[in-house]
């Protein structure tokens, strides 16, 4: 499989889960989506990684997202190490968690990265859009733990601009200022940002969140 780039179709597949056997696209439904890899079973990073998965669910629950996780390890070793993930962080797993030991998904979605490891998956995110198309990706070695903040941003200006004819600037966060586009003529933005704006370049306008 070719590497996944932004705008492509996600590959739809069907996996055996700790939920049960499931079938991607079924799950998904028109809701947002986020597939998350972590490299192995029982080991210190992963655990306390798919504990803040876990203890994040109302944050993605009111963003429309919906999270599956999944690694290389058989689902008995999934299910042997979810107990320890709850001790640990004392979130219980509340998401599917994929087994994929004969690498089928691994394939699929490029999680494994031989340079960096041949045989352990790899930790990429992809935010999947309600249309299926990857809106994100984004891959960590092992030894680094993701910031799961960071992508909840993400997810919220890629909600955001989805909507509206903005961008986000540098370390924005919900609830700041955006960018009116630079397509949006200054005629148009009247219409469309009743708000207002404040031009700092011709190409750098400044203007109050649209949906608050
Ligand atoms: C970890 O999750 O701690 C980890 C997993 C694989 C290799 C190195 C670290």
């Amino acid at each position: 499989m070719a590497t996944l780039r932004l705008g492509d179709d996600a590959p739809d597949f069907t996996a055996e889960t700790t939920d049960g056997e499931l079938n991607f696209y079924d799950w998904k439904g028109d809701s947002w989506a986020i597939l998350f890899s972590h490299p192995k079973d029982f080991t210190p990073v992963c655990t306390t990684e798919l504990g803040r998965v876990a203890g994040l669910k109302p944050e993605f629950d009111e963003r429309d997202v919906k999270v599956i996780g999944v690694s290389v390890d058989p689902i008995d070793s999934h299910r042997a190490w979810v107990g320890d993930i709850e001790d640990v962080t004392g979130n219980a797993l509340n998401f599917p968690l994929i087994a994929d030991p004969d690498r089928k998904l691994a394939d699929l979605y490029d999680l494994i990265h031989p340079n960096a490891n041949d045989t352990l998956t790899v930790r990429s995110v992809y935010v999947i859009g309600p249309d299926n198309k990857i809106k994100l990706t984004l891959t960590y070695p092992a030894s680094t733990g993701r910031n799961f903040d960071e992508i909840l941003r993400v997810i919220d200006s890629l909600q955001l601009t989805a909507g509206y004819s903005v961008a986000t600037p540098a370390d924005w966060k919900d609830g700041e200022d955006v960018i009116i586009a630079p397509a949006v003529s200054d005629e148009d933005a009247k219409e469309r940002f009743p708000k207002g704006w404040d031009t700092k370049k011709p190409y750098l306008r400044y203007t109050p969140q649209p949906n608050r």
